[in-house]
């Protein structure tokens, strides 16, 4: 569906996960993660049936590559990882050596170097819209600032990609860029809408639960614990406290009289304010906090209207974590 909209390629972190997707035919797949040449191997088996790229963002780990390609007598597309403040991978931009390391994987035979590319993860801890809106333009000015500096220095980079959900609405504003890369978008979460990235109607991912048990007037269990939710806190502008929050009754509203305060592995404990007709055996919608991690724990996901499945989809990349 992204690609029949439009999107030029996919990403995935993991080479497993590029593999699922390669045996169905996506022919451009970006892996924005520090894949280690260990997996040359794959990687090279890959090449043969879809357009891949990586990241580098360590000497080390670029010459490995070079190697490995070098042997196979192939070209691998990379791109520099750049930490514009998520401090997670990613070379400083600032540092004294940025444009070195640039020069120094450029002229690395074996690697053809695309371009710049980020992730503002640290977006998910803003605090307001404004410190979103200045992250994603601080985030765009670093990469094209670090272009305009290689091209001056005679490296002519064609790419320079960003993406996060929380940023993106910012980021599409933004010159220079050639990509973006959101993903969560695809379900969205709580966590997103506690961002103002989404709205609650926007979510298209919940877990249904069934009430297993109802020990007090104040306190329900549901049959979705950590296996399923994952012990993920929603984070955002606004607060968002618990495991998820339960939809019940009409229009699938958030009940706010339910509170997942706790979770066990296949124990979702939630406390009621006031009372509840919920019984054990009745059925609720979580939202969950984060619905990347919820997807990779699940076999299939079931497309509905309403209470009727339209349609049941193998998750076919989860659980590929190498
Ligand atoms: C390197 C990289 N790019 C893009 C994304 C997509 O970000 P989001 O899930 O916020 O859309 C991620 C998500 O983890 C990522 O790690």
């Amino acid at each position: 569906m992204q690609l029949d909209r439009g999107a030029v390629g996919i990403c995935c972190a993991k080479v497993g996960e590029a593999e699922v997707f390669a045996a169905a035919g996506i022919d451009n797949i970006r892996l924005p993660y520090p894949v280690n040449p260990a997996n040359a191997s794959r990687v090279l088996a890959l090449m043969d049936r879809a357009s891949v790229s990586i990241i580098v963002d360590h000497p080390a780990v670029a010459r490995g590559w070079s190697d490995a390609m070098t042997r196979a007598g192939r070209t691998l597309d990379v791109l520099i990882k750049i930490d514009v403040g998520f401090h997670r991978c990613g070379i400083d931009p600032d540092a004294a050596g940025a444009l070195d390391f640039i020069r120094a994987i450029d002229a690395l035979p074996g690697l053809k170097l695309r371009g710049l590319l980020s992730h503002a993860g640290h977006g998910y801890s803003a605090a307001s819209e404004a410190e979103l809106s200045t992250i994603a333009a601080r985030e765009a000015e670093i990469l094209t600032t670090l272009g305009e500096r290689a091209r001056a220095s005679g490296i002519a980079l064609d790419e320079r990609s960003v993406g996060a959900t929380p940023t993106l609405r910012f980021s599409v504003r933004q010159r220079g860029l050639t990509e973006l890369r959101p993903g969560n978008y695809v379900y969205f979460d709580r966590t997103q809408v506690a961002l103002g990235a989404a709205s609650l109607d926007d979510c298209a991912m919940t877990v249904l639960a069934t009430v297993v048990s109802k020990p007090a007037a104040d306190r329900i269990v549901l049959d979705c614990g950590s296996k399923t939710l994952t012990s993920d806190q929603a984070r955002g502008i606004a607060k968002a406290p618990g495991y998820g929050a339960v939809l019940n009754g009409a229009g699938d509203a958030i009940d706010e009289s339910l509170f997942i305060e706790r979770l066990s592995e296949e124990h979702a404990v939630v406390r009621v304010s006031g009372r509840t007709a919920l019984e054990p055996g009745d059925r609720v919608r979580v939202l969950p906090n984060h619905s990347c991690v919820v997807s990779n724990l699940v076999d299939a996901v079931r497309l509905v209207n309403g209470d009727e499945v339209i349609e049941t989809l193998a998750v076919a990349a989860r659980g590929k974590i190498a």
